[in-house]
């Protein structure tokens, strides 16, 4: 028998899982809820299943619970609901934020309701094109032990592949997440900046960097991150990081030893002196002006 899957929010997130879950056989939509009727029911046109409705009191009995309004809507769309009584105990809620936990969903879990988060690492720009290449995406879960069953099932119908984090491990995944896909970001501009200054042009240095970038992600993927590094630091020539640092300045020059210090210990080449050199002109350089 299908489990009937209700959807607060018939947004990007809400839309693509819809469908994904009616399409897997597995799942009927109950109904899909937004505060304008006309999103509704693009979104019940989007998935093809389910009733679009726009008022909680009137959402019908369903196993699951998907809360994809935007993040700050979250906690206070949890209290509404456990206003209007509509989630008996027993029944699974679960929102998709990356960042908020399972708690964001306290007023449900008073009531007996099983409450979690379900995180796909995806980014859902396009319904269509999201659904076709959600496969295998990983689906990070966290929150009460009675809705890991049924949201992993939930996760393996849709095509990710579950995974749980630890109690309270919320932030430090977010944290995980935002290094890898913002920072990367940040180096990349860093990187051609610094070398547009060495005289290479602009989008010579985009390709430069953005190729060297890939090819060193490819390696680190491959090998891991102590068999991929290579360079002044993993060598121990600490000449070389001291001309760098001569021409780097303000925070570019505090990101370059920040990092570097976090290179240095992965690095296992250097000796006991090369690895004090480094460490000394790697330090904090609090206080002074050019770096
Ligand atoms: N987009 C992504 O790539 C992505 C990736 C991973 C996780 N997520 C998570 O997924 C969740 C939803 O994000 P999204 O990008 O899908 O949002 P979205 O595209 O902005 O859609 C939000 C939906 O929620 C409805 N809504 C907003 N406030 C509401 C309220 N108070 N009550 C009922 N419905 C409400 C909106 O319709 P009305 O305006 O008509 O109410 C809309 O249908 C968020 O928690 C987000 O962090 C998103």
């Amino acid at each position: 028998m299908k489990a009937t899957l209700n959807i607060v929010g018939g947004g990007r997130l809400g839309t693509t899982l819809g469908a994904l879950a009616h399409a897997s056989g597995r799942y009927r939509v109950g109904a899909v809820l937004c505060r304008e009727r006309a999103h509704a029911e693009a979104a019940v046109a989007l998935i093809g299943d389910g009733v679009p409705l726009c008022e909680l009191a009137a959402l019908p009995p369903a196993a699951l619970t998907l809360i994809a309004v935007p993040d700050a809507a979250i906690a206070p769309v949890a209290a509404q609901l456990a206003a209007a009584g509509v989630l008996p105990a027993g029944a699974v809620a679960f929102h998709a934020s990356g960042a908020g936990e399972a708690s964001l969903l306290a007023p449900l879990a008073a009531q007996g309701v099983h409450c979690a988060s379900l995180h796909p690492a995806f980014s859902f720009a396009d319904p269509a094109r999201a659904r076709e290449r959600f496969a295998g995406t990983l689906c990070a879960f966290e929150g009460d032990a009675a809705a890991q069953a049924p949201l992993y099932a939930f996760a393996r119908a849709v095509g990710g592949e579950p995974f749980a984090l630890a109690p309270g491990g919320k932030a430090a995944y977010h944290a995980a997440l935002s290094v890898a896909s913002n920072y990367l970001v940040s180096l990349l501009d860093l990187a051609t900046r610094v070398a547009a200054e060495g005289g290479v042009d602009a989008g010579a240095a985009a390709r430069l960097v953005g190729s060297l970038m890939q090819q060193t992600l490819d390696n680190a993927r491959a090998l891991g991150p102590v068999a991929a590094l290579t360079g002044p630091i993993a060598r121990g020539d600490d000449g070389t990081v001291a001309r760098h640092l001569a021409v780097l300045a303000g925070e570019d020059a505090v990101a370059y030893r920040t990092l570097g210090r976090l290179t240095l210990a992965l690095a296992s080449a250097p000796d006991a002196a090369q690895r004090d050199r480094l460490t000394a002109l790697l330090a904090d350089q609090a206080g002074t002006a050019n770096t």
